[in-house]
C-alpha cells in the first residue's frame, strides 16, 4: 500500500474501534507523520525556565525537524529552524547555553540575530547585492512563525496555516494550570536535569500507554508488586518509605482504576484520574500547605491540591503529571525508535521535599535505571515485533466503546475505557490528512 498523496488510504487505517498495524511499523507512515502530523499540531518545544536570559538557547526536535528555542533580546521566546541558510549546517550544536546577541555558524562564521535575521557575512563584497538579495540565504535562519508560551510551556506549530493554539488545546490547558498553580509563587522551573531513555518501539505505543489503566496490575506486578510485598514484611512500626508510597498504587485492583475516571477533550487530548488517582494518597508536607494557604487562601488551596489528575496526554506526544510535576516527551526517531525524555519541575516557593518526591518518582518509574519503566519497555518491544506477524492486522481499542461518543466533548467516563486512545487515533487521522493532497 502506498500512503503518500493518498489521504483516503491513511484515513482507512483508523476505524472506530481498531487501528491498522501500519501506524506502528510502516516507514512511509512515519515519514508522513513527520511531514503532516508534527507540522499541523502544536508540539511541545521546552520550558521557559530553560532559557531565562536573553541569548539563552536550547536545541531540540519537533518531529524530525531540528530547532532552537531561544530568548531573544526583547525577552520573548523564539523558535528557529536549526539550519544555516548558507550550507545547511546546524548552527547550534550544543543542547543549551548562551549565545550572546547572535548565533555564529561554525562553518563560515555567518552570524544571525536571535530572531533568525542575517547579521553579517564575512567578505560580503564577494556577493553582488542584488544577486544575494534574491537568494534564500539572505533571509537568514527560518523562524517558526507560530510559537506560544503558555504559563512557561512553549509550544509551536510548524505549519504556517492551521488551527490556533487555543482551539487546539481548549479546556485541556487546565492540567498545565493546575501544575503551575501548585507553586505558591505560580511558577515552575525545570530542575534535576532530564532522563533520556531510548525505546525500540513506535512513539504512539507510549502515548497509548499513558491512559492504559488495564496494564499496571499486570505488567508491573513483578516490580511494584515486589516492592509492596517486601514492605509488608518489614517489622511493625517501620516508617513507610517514599518509594513504597509511589510504587503501591501501581498494583491497585481494576476497581480502583475504573473508579478514577477518564476525561476526554477534543483534538486527541485527555486525562486519567478525574476523581481519584495514583497520586492522591501521598503524605502531606505541612510547610507546603502553609505556603499554599498564605498564597491562595484555604479554599483555593483545597481546590488546587484536591485536583489529583493522573496522566494528561497532550496530543501528539507529551504527557504531563500535574500533582507530581513531571512531563514526558515521546520523541519519534523512526517507526521503531523513540526517545523518551522525562523532565521534572521545581515548584517555586515550595519546600525541597516536593522536588525530592518528583525526582524520586522519575527515577523509580521513568528513568533508564528505573524499576517500573522496563516492564513497559519489554511489552512495547514485543508489540513492535509482534505487529509484523501476518496472522492479524489490527490493534484493538474497543474497550467500553459507545457508538455516539465521537460527538461528545469534555466527557468523563469509566477509568478503564479506551476512549482516550480512540480520541487520539481519530485526531491522528485528521491531522495526518488535513494537508495531504490527493494525486490521481
Ligand atoms: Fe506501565
Amino acid at each position: 500500500m502506498h500512503y503518500r498523496n493518498n489521504p483516503a488510504a491513511v484515513s482507512a487505517l483508523v476505524r472506530p474501534t481498531e487501528v491498522h498495524k501500519d501506524l506502528f511499523i510502516d516507514d512511509e507512515i512515519f515519514e508522513l507523520e513527520m511531514e503532516h502530523l508534527f507540522a499541523n499540531t502544536w508540539v511541545y518545544v521546552g520550558h521557559a525556565s530553560q532559557v531565562p536570559n536573553p541569548g539563552d538557547f536550547y536545541t531540540t526536535t519537533i518531529g524530525d525537524q531540528p530547532v532552537i528555542m531561544v530568548r531573544h533580546t526583547d525577552k520573548t521566546i523564539r523558535v528557529l529552524h536549526n539550519r544555516c541558510p548558507h550550507k545547511g549546517v546546524m548552527v547550534a550544536a550544543d543542547t543549551c547555553g548562551n549565545t550572546g546577541k547572535f548565533f555564529r555558524c561554525p562553518y563560515h562564521a555567518w552570524t544571525f540575530k536571535t530572531d533568525g535575521q542575517l547579521l553579517s557575512v564575512p567578505l560580503k563584497k564577494g556577493y553582488d547585492p542584488d544577486v544575494f538579495k534574491a537568494c534564500e540565504a539572505s533571509q537568514g535562519m527560518a523562524p517558526v512563525q507560530n510559537v506560544r508560551d503558555y504559563r512557561g510551556f512553549v509550544f509551536c506549530r510548524l505549519s504556517a496555516e492551521g488551527q490556533s493554539f487555543d482551539a487546539f488545546f481548549g479546556e485541556s490547558l487546565s492540567t498545565i494550570d493546575n501544575m503551575v498553580d501548585r507553586s505558591p509563587a505560580g511558577e515552575l522551573q525545570v530542575a534535576g536535569g532530564v532522563l533520556r531513555y531510548l525505546h525500540d518501539c513506535n512513539w504512539k505505543m507510549l502515548v497509548d500507554n499513558q491512559t492504559d489503566t488495564c496494564h499496571p496490575m499486570v505488567a508491573h506486578e513483578s516490580s511494584a508488586g515486589t516492592a509492596v510485598r517486601v514492605w509488608e514484611e518489614a517489622p511493625e512500626g517501620t516508617p513507610k518509605p517514599m518509594a513504597v508510597e509511589q510504587f503501591a498504587p501501581f498494583i491497585s485492583p481494576y476497581e480502583f482504576f475504573e473508579g478514577m475516571g477518564i476525561r476526554v477533550w477534543e483534538n486527541g487530548h485527555g486525562h486519567t484520574g478525574v476523581s481519584n488517582s495514583i497520586h492522591a494518597a501521598y503524605s502531606p508536607v505541612p510547610a507546603y500547605l502553609e505556603a499554599m494557604e498564605a498564597a491562595y487562601g484555604k479554599e483555593r488551596t483545597q481546590e488546587i491540591l484536591g485536583d489529583t489528575r493522573h496522566n494528561t496526554t497532550y496530543f501528539p506526544n507529551i504527557m504531563v503529571k500535574g500533582p507530581i510535576q513531571t512531563l514526558r516527551i515521546f520523541k519519534p526517531l523512526a517507526a521503531n525508535k523513540t526517545l523518551v525524555e522525562s523532565w521534572t519541575f521545581r515548584l517555586v516557593g515550595a519546600p525541597d521535599k516536593l522536588l525530592e518526591r518528583t525526582l524520586m518518582y522519575n527515577r523509580l518509574i521513568n528513568a533508564p535505571t528505573s524499576v517500573v519503566g522496563h516492564d513497559d519497555h519489554e511489552v512495547y518491544e514485543r508489540s513492535q515485533h509482534g505487529l509484523h506477524s501476518r496472522g492479524r492486522d489490527w490493534v484493538n481499542v474497543a474497550r467500553l466503546y459507545e457508538s455516539d461518543e465521537a460527538g461528545r466533548k469534555n466527557e468523563i467516563t469509566n477509568g478503564t475505557s479506551e476512549w482516550q486512545m480512540r480520541n487520539q487515533y481519530q485526531a491522528w487521522a485528521r491531522y495526518m490528512t488535513a494537508t495531504m493532497k490527493e494525486t490521481a
